[in-house]
């Protein structure tokens, strides 16, 4: 029986789980390929405080440009993380024409077009489901299921630590900062949270799906961004009786010719599919122009569920390696679209959206017709205006308000006014409606 040889780089919290899944596995991998599937070997940086089942000592070690360039490795799982040795890996790994399997989202976000390119000169496959959403498979639905649809929006919540803080927020009335430091105890929240919390995460897995769904490269510093930490307990609970859930969205969608991308916490209505998403999980909803709007919901993240992701792939080269004897070029539209183009970005203050805005401001006669004939001079219709309670010992209330779709620039532009007005005081919060929830309605 034919064998193909896998070489891990990285034995982290992905590599172990793919170590396992393939030793776990490792028979109905083989009766449904015909072909054994085995470790070839693994590097790792700390290889010598580890060790894999099935893999003996010797081929568990730190040399990667040996495992890169051993010619008994027919298959390359990039699982290190992190952009600047990675690239170097996949690159190596490619020109020395095997295919490659990664899970790193940073590493395709930014460096992805010299990857895919050197691939397609390779001839070699490069699989890359596990890299966004983890265990859902959407990588492969959107390359293969929606390829003969025009996909009108891809909207996701591609990051488990702002989902489980904004459901923790949501269901216990609790605070940011304190809901933070639970997540960090219980592992849920990295020491350092930047990247997941503000939204630098969600940006790089939204970049490649937007590649996928309209054959664009992604300037991920054009990606408007904002994460999660600015949000108020209250706004939330406001949010919820106006039948709203607040949640961190990524979504792209074309418009007129161009990309409108963006990170950013909304509010969807609750019966959207992605205000059911609770916890750590992800979820992304697909709307086709003809196939309608669909929705993935799954793990995000962690080991097993990922690991299924990266084995998939590694399934699907072996199929190819099976069929073709490799002899075959595959082309890189197997990968991504065919038609690539360049997508420009709408600018921040083009993007068009609902708006809920809350004000607190003096609870006096009049105050409201001030502030609703600012909106009215910037065009910005308003749909609801609620006064929350009477004014405690400072005078002042919390004024909410929805208004209908304007672009950031009115926005701006009113909100600055409404904020100089002596009735209103400067603390004010602001989130975006994800008006694509009525296509799920
Ligand atoms: N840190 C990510 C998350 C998982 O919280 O969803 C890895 O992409």
């Amino acid at each position: 029986m034919k064998k193909i040889r896998i070489g891990i780089l990285g034995l982290g919290t992905v590599g172990s789980g793919v170590v396992c899944l393939l030793n776990e596995q490792r028979e109905l991998i083989q009766r449904r390929l015909g072909v054994e599937v085995v470790i070839g070997r693994i590097a790792d940086r700390s290889a010598h405080r580890k060790s894999a089942e099935g893999v003996p000592e010797d081929n568990l070690n730190t040399d990667f440009d040996g495992l890169l360039d051993d010619p008994d490795i027919d298959i390359v799982a990039e699982l290190i993380g992190g952009t600047e040795d990675a690239r170097r890996h996949i690159l190596r790994a490619l020109k020395n024409g095997k295919p490659v399997v990664t899970a790193n989202k940073a590493v395709l976000a930014i460096h992805g077009e010299e990857i895919f390119s050197s691939a397609e000169e390779a001839g070699c496959p490069l699989g890359f489901e596990a890299s966004v959403a983890g265990g859902i498979p959407i990588v492969r639905n959107l390359r293969e299921a929606f390829a003969a649809d025009r996909i009108e929006s891809v909207a996701g919540i591609l990051n488990g630590t702002c989902n489980y803080i904004l459901t923790e927020m949501t269901e216990k009335g609790a605070e940011f900062a304190a809901t933070l430091k639970i997540a960090q105890e219980l592992g849920y929240a990295e020491a350092d949270p930047a990247f997941d919390i503000d939204g630098v995460d969600a940006s790089h897995k939204i970049a490649i799906l937007a590649n996928l769904a309209y054959g664009t490269p992604v300037d991920l510093e054009a990606i408007p961004t904002e994460g999660i930490r600015g949000i108020d307990a209250i706004d939330i609970s406001f949010a919820r009786d106006l039948g709203f859930r607040v949640k961190l969205i990524a979504i792209a969608r074309e418009t007129e010719g161009r990309l409108d991308i963006r990170v950013h916490p909304a509010m969807l209505p609750e019966h959207h599919p992605l205000s059911q998403v609770g916890g750590v999980f992800n979820s992304v909803a697909v709307v086709g122009a003809n196939a309608g709007p669909q929705a993935f919901i799954g793990q995000g993240a962690g080991s097993a569920a990922t690991a299924s992701a990266v084995v998939g792939d590694i399934v699907e080269i072996v199929r190819w390696l099976r069929d073709n004897g490799g002899q075959s070029r595959l082309p890189a539209a197997a990968f991504l679209p065919d038609s690539r183009r360049r997508l420009k970005i709408l600018s921040p203050k083009e993007v068009r959206t609902p708006y809920y805005i809350r004000f607190s401001a003096l609870d006096r006669p009049g105050v409201l017709s001030r502030i609703s004939g600012v909106f009215g001079n910037f065009d910005i219709g308003l749909e609801t205006i609620i006064q929350k309670g009477r004014a405690g010992r400072d005078d002042h209330v919390p004024l909410v308000i929805m208004t209908y779709e304007a672009s950031e620039e009115s926005m701006q532009n009113a909100l600055g006014e409404i904020l100089s007005l002596d009735v209103v005081s400067p603390e004010y919060a602001l989130l975006r409606v994800e008006s694509d929830g009525t296509r799920f309605a």
